[in-house]
């Protein structure tokens, strides 16, 4: 049975001394209201910086359903690579996910698809699940080319995969113009994306396969929209930004799923 997930990716933010106390807010909240952590089929996520990535995966290592993932990591094992973070050091570090294709990195990393493509290899084979963010710039949504942007994505970073390790994705879907303007996707045009991406699995991978990845919206998402746009039957939850750095607002949208 496919996940309803909510995961909050911090980006450049947040010193330790917040994070810790956003997490505790928000797991401290979370056993209060399901007293033995999340129900089977939720997860919550914390994506922090690398900095804060072991402390927190110990801060939630025993509430039920919440998990850690990384931002990024390089596609290689280890070596010389300056500055980079391997899978294997955040596997280490206790995390389980790993956000892998983010616009930010698309665009101001200038990371491709065939690079993103290595990165998903490694992160499975270190037992990380991706979460792989797909989506179209507003140029590209203007020029009416946004499912094949969308299309060619998933093709060349993800759809390599064999059926057994596609299982281990999160995909999430980001328009790039949603992100951080505060214009969220409407429900409609957030639910014709996944259902195309979920079609796009089906083809490729079969029903049962499709039907059991969860895919999750990003772009401006918060307290207020996050119930209408998870109420849509393919959009699994959420992949949330600046809505995920405060424990009461990221608990509403929680509580959306
Ligand atoms: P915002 O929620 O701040 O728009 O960011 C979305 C995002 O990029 C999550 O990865």
């Amino acid at each position: 049975m496919r996940k309803k997930i909510v995961a909050g990716n911090w980006k450049m933010n947040m010193t330790s001394d917040e994070g810790r106390r956003l997490v505790k807010s928000v797991i401290m909240d979370i056993k209060e209201r399901f007293s033995n952590g999340l129900p089977e089929d939720y997860r919550v996520i914390f994506a922090p910086p690398f900095t804060f990535l072991e402390e927190c995966s110990k801060l939630v290592s025993n509430t039920k359903g919440v998990y850690v993932a990384a931002q990024n990591c390089h596609s290689a094992e280890k070596g010389a690579f300056t500055g980079e973070i391997s899978a294997v050091m955040i596997k280490a570090a206790g995390a389980d996910y790993v956000i892998i294709g983010h616009s930010e990195r698309r665009t101001i990393f200038a990371e491709n698809n065939a690079f993103l493509a290595q990165k998903v290899n490694t992160a499975i084979k270190n037992n990380l699940h991706p979460i792989f963010c797909c989506g179209e710039s507003l140029k590209e949504r203007e020029e009416n080319i946004h499912f094949n942007v969308v299309e060619t994505q998933l093709q060349e970073s993800l759809f390599h995969l064999p059926d057994h390790q596609i299982k281990s994705c999160v995909i999430a879907y980001e328009p790039v113009w949603a992100i951080g303007t505060g214009l969220n996707a409407s429900p409609e045009q957030a639910q014709e994306m996944h259902a195309f991406i979920r079609n796009l699995l089906m083809k490729k991978y079969g029903k049962a396969i499709s039907s059991d990845i969860s895919i999750l919206y990003g772009g401006s998402c918060n307290g207020e929209n996050a119930r209408v746009l998870f109420g849509n039957s393919d959009v699994d939850g959420g992949l949330i930004g600046g809505a995920s750095l405060k424990a009461v607002e990221f608990m509403r949208i929680i509580m959306s799923l």
